[in-house]
């Protein structure tokens, strides 16, 4: 299916986008190793939690869902997984294939994976050796991709890890191996990265601790073999989803717009700190702390910008964000440079060259760079007109269509059906707040 966003007069309104895919995965995950029921609130009903929905229940989890976005997830214990009689399918998801990757090798356990043709391209050799460290077995395609099959480890070993790369996917699939290790798996971490699954895991009764290290390293410890107690989750609105219709507001001409209940983990928030010093007007209002996690109203209203430099160690904070950056990047006076980013290459799609494909496609300047690109932008002038290929890349799909209610002519992308996998309803939330969308089927 395509869509094509045409050039919009202003959006307006107040919103709230669907629950945070991170943390909807790993209620799902906690909730099916806990003993007890877990009750989960606004959780994420996207394509992407779906598959690890389904992959909970092969591993012997009761998971029901009870109403829109409440879920219940009877448990079966740290240790008590069992063999999944078919193969589990990710779909699009990254997050869902190696956090699960994670949980079976801690267990003695079979299990195959296999996804979409996107997720059968992406490395999973970053996780493969340290579970192997720990004593899975792995069987890949050439270059470590799915499918792959893991037999867990008879008795998993508590390893040290230092990440090779700030990849908060990596250090969980670690931690989730080490749950069912006798004594303490331990992650370092060069570069901190999101916290939800070390947040998760206290808040479920295990004992996890997190500690400065040498030269500015974070050490992650895991205790394993320790029961978990179920908690409920309230899932706050995911500040990657609600990073579309923001810039959307923010560079579509007489726009002001509020995204409620946004998570505001400092981990998470990179796009918008760099967005303020870009000079976009965002008022963050009533911040407050929601099931563990800092949150807040967002306020929006179209801005003049300025292209800026963003720190290199910003990446991990706004690692999805980079195209929807671009994006306001193009709107801006000046020259906006975002380096340091060499891990977009292996997201959904190789969103450097995705984007810059994009780019060109609709008569924005930018020079693309192994770790990044350099955008120069033209404000009030952004031409448009453009198809963009979406490479099977939901953030690629909602970056373009982004572009094209601020442009000078519509916006095309060729795979609508991808944002399903995180946004379900963002077609209609967007035309919520007056934006011109209009989808065609492929013939
Ligand atoms: C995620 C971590 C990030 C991010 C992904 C979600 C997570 O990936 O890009 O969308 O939930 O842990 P990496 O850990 O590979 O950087």
């Amino acid at each position: 299916m395509t869509l094509t966003a045409s050039p919009s007069s202003s959006l307006t309104g107040h919103i709230t986008v669907p629950g945070d895919k991170s943390i909807s995965h790993r209620a799902l995950i906690l909730g099916g190793l806990a003993v007890g029921t877990t009750h989960v609130t606004g959780l994420l009903e996207g394509e992407d939690v779906l598959a690890t929905a389904e992959a909970m229940r092969a591993l012997g989890a009761t998971v029901t869902r009870t109403g829109d976005g409440t879920w219940e997830i009877a448990g079966v214990g740290v240790g008590g997984l069992s063999e999944p009689a078919t193969a589990l399918d990710f779909g699009n998801s990254g997050t869902g294939a190696r956090l699960l990757m994670g949980l079976v090798a801690g267990h003695p356990i079979t299990a195959t994976f296999v996804g979409d043709a996107s997720l059968s391209k992406r490395p999973m050799g970053r996780v493969i050796t340290p579970l192997t460290e720990m004593g899975a077995e792995f069987h890949a395609r050439e270059g470590g991709r799915m499918p792959l099959t893991v037999t867990g480890a008879p008795v998993a070993l508590p390893i040290t890890y230092p990440l090779p790369v700030a990849s908060a996917q990596v250090k969980s699939a670690v931690l989730l191996a080490g749950l069912n290790a006798p004594g303490q798996t331990t992650v370092i971490e060069p570069h901190p990265t999101r916290d939800h699954t070390e947040r998760m895991l206290r808040a479920f009764g295990a004992e996890v601790s997190v500690e400065p290290g040498p030269q500015e390293v974070t050490v992650i410890r895991v205790t394993g073999q320790t029961e978990l107690t179920p908690s409920d989750v309230i899932v706050p609105a995911d500040p990657s989803s609600a990073a579309f219709p923001i810039v959307a507001a923010l560079t579509t001409p007489g726009s002001d717009v509020t995204v409620s209940g946004v998570m505001m983990n400092p981990h998470r928030v990179g796009l918008y700190t760099t967005l303020i010093e870009m000079g976009a007007n965002i008022d963050i209002q009533n911040e407050r702390e929601e099931s563990g996690e800092p949150v807040a109203d967002l306020r929006v209203q179209t801005s003049a910008l300025k292209g800026v430099e963003v720190p290199l160690d910003r990446a991990p904070s706004m690692i999805d964000e980079y195209p929807v950056l671009a994006v306001a990047a193009a709107h801006a006076e000046g020259t906006t440079i975002m380096r340091g980013a060499a891990e977009l290459r292996v997201k959904e799609s190789d969103r450097v060259a995705a984007t810059v494909a994009g780019l060109q496609a609709n008569g924005v300047e930018v020079e693309e760079f192994e770790d990044g690109m350099a955008i120069t932008g033209a404000p009030g002038q952004v031409t448009g007109g453009g198809t963009v290929l979406t490479h099977m890349d939901h953030r690629i799909a909602m970056s373009f269509l982004t572009l094209g209610f601020g442009a000078e002519k519509p916006v095309t992308v060729d795979e609508g059906e991808m944002i399903a996998t995180s946004f379900p309803d963002y077609v209609a939330l967007m035309r919520g707040l007056g934006a011109t969308l209009s989808s065609e089927a492929n013939s």
